[in-house]
């Protein structure tokens, strides 16, 4: 495993996007919607620097990336989602990648009533975005790797983490 991101580096920078948060919403409370799986540990990170009244709610969003018959269909589930009508909801996940992902969710949010929909993102990585889509916040831009830790997983493996890094083959 190479590392790619410190454990430091990550918490350093953790603490400037909860300042950065907490200054764009100036005292306003805010629903933070995590998208499961690979937004754990930012969110329990992020969420607990954060000194504003705060709600927080988890959302899926499957892709079949080419597994099933339908390639690249994604799949939203919301049933732990809390009536979020007005409410200004901060989306986190781990990574944009083609931007897909993001742009259905804040659609589906905003279709669910929310006030505003703000994203922030640990990673982003360059050269890979197929939709438009600007995050209001990202920790880290990456070089085109796939990347594990800190949340991010190979086959469900290595999201405990503390860091991010690059498997080398034979891992
Ligand atoms: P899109 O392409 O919709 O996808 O922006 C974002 C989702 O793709 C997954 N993803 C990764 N997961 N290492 C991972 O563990 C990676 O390098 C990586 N790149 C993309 C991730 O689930 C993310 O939410």
């Amino acid at each position: 495993m190479e590392v790619l991101i410190t454990a430091d580096r990550i918490q350093a920078r953790v603490e400037e996007l909860a300042t950065e948060i907490v200054c764009a919403y100036d005292g306003k409370p805010v629903t933070v919607v995590g998208i499961l799986t690979g937004c754990l540990v930012f969110t329990a990170d992020l969420i607990r620097r954060i000194n504003l009244p705060l709600r927080v709610a988890f959302i899926t969003a499957s892709s079949y990336r080419g597994e099933t018959v339908v390639p690249g269909r994604l799949e939203i589930r919301d049933e732990l989602l809390p009536d979020i009508t007005g409410r200004h909801i901060l989306l986190l996940d781990d990574i944009l990648d083609t931007g897909k992902t993001l742009t259905r969710v804040v659609a589906h949010l905003i279709d669910r009533g929310a006030a505003s929909v703000k994203v922030g993102v640990l990673l982003r990585k360059i050269g890979r975005q197929e939709v438009p889509f600007e995050p209001d916040f990202v920790g880290f831009t990456i070089p085109d790797k796939f990347v594990v830790g800190y949340g991010l997983d190979f086959n469900d493996e290595y999201r405990h983490l503390p860091f991010v890094g690059v498997l080398l083959s034979g891992e």
